[in-house]
């Protein structure tokens, strides 16, 4: 990757050190591997991406799940205080479908026991809190540029760090890839999907561990100057289009959209809870007359990789069941379009009665 882009993206996150790295689940496991995980706890919020977790297992950690916060989806930094007992080697602050994680409250349980933050900004970098960039609020930040990401190629991703030592460390690791670690890890999560009946969890495994690449992919280096010109050229559209989407949906009867922030806010998928069943029916069916696509995503991590009792973490279980995703795409156009069309199927919808959802 060329020096110039490199500077860019320093300018952009205003951190000292940019490592192109080969995906998003690449790059939190090499940040990990760095800190020293082996053997050890990390927490992860229990409503985030299959990749965290699958993360932390290939860098030889084990994964434990803290529940999130109903405001905005992100880890309840209250659950991780109580969490953080002596065998925690770090913890991984998702920004939860675009919104900050809450990493200045995080910092003050997790700094006086010397606990590093890694911060996942894979679904929300672009916005910012302070005017400081998500991706750089952590000790450690990681960003993708997969599959229907804010910057959307094949692969690739960046971790972004002030540290000096630690990005000579991740160059190193990059250079001497352990594939007999990562060919351990495959088999040995393999083996835990078949005992355990997760069958149906193969083809993400399979996504997943093709991520699992620690070097930037050499195919994408000239895709990206582009890709990444465009995001930033058109990222202050983007924001105004978001803050319209979030303002069409919120129009409909019983949808709850998250706080708005101008700056901090750039969701890879635009996300609303809809707490009432019969609401989400009728939401779900309005978006589709309107031929808008909405998604639903990431349940809990009961499946393979985190073991959760049924008590555990019931808010990210109340969130998975409500939180309904549209998949606008970064680009302005689409978004204002899509925000043009929730408006105009929440206008035509016959059904909506605020009283019926109370
Ligand atoms: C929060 C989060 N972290 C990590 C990843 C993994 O990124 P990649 O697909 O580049 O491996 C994703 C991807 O969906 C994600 O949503």
């Amino acid at each position: 990757m060329g020096s110039r882009l490199l500077e860019q993206f320093r300018h952009f996150f205003g951190c000292e050190h940019v490592v192109p790295v080969g995906s998003g689940t690449g790059g939190l496991s090499l940040a990990l591997r760095c800190i020293g995980v082996r053997g050890r706890a990390v927490l992860v919020p229990a409503l985030t991406c299959p990749a965290v977790p699958l993360a932390v297992i290939a860098a030889g950690g084990v994964p434990r799940a803290v529940d999130v916060l109903r405001a905005d989806a992100t880890i309840d930094p209250a659950a991780v205080a109580d969490a953080l007992t002596t065998d925690v080697a770090a913890i991984i602050a998702v920004d939860s479908f675009g919104y900050p994680a809450r990493i200045a409250e995080l910092r003050r349980v997790a700094d006086p026991l010397g606990c590093p933050i890694v911060e996942d900004a894979c679904q929300a970098y672009g916005g910012r809190v302070d005017g400081v960039a998500l991706g750089t609020l952590g000790d450690i930040g990681v960003v993708s540029f997969g599959y229907s990401k804010n910057v959307w190629l094949d692969a690739g991703g960046l971790l972004l760090t002030d540290d000096r030592q630690l990005a000579a460390e991740v160059l190193a690791m990059q250079q001497a890839p352990d594939y007999r670690l990562l060919s351990r890890v495959r088999s040995r999560v393999t083996l835990k999907l078949m005992l355990s009946g997760h069958e149906d969890w193969f083809p993400a495994l399979v996504r997943h561990m093709g991520l699992l690449r620690y070097a930037f992919p050499a195919h994408q280096a000239q895709m990206l100057p582009v890709a990444w010109r465009a995001f930033v050229d058109e990222l202050p559209h983007t924001l105004a289009n978001l803050k319209r989407l979030a303002g069409a949906a919120a129009g409909f009867a019983g949808v709850e959209t998250f706080e708005y922030s101008a700056e901090g806010w750039l969701p890879w998928r635009y996300s609303v809870r809809v707490p009432q069943e019969q609401a989400r029916v009728s939401f779900e069916a309005a978006m589709a007359a309107a031929g808008v696509p909405l998604t639903h995503l990431f349940p809990p991590l009961t499946g393979p990789f985190v073991d959760l009792g049924p008590d555990e973490c019931p808010e990210a279980r109340r969130l998975s069941e409500m939180i309904v995703n549209f998949k606008h795409s970064a680009r302005a156009a689409d978004t204002q379009a899509m925000a043009e069309s929730v408006e105009s199927a929440i206008a035509a919808w016959p059904g909506v009665d605020g009283a019926g959802f109370c």
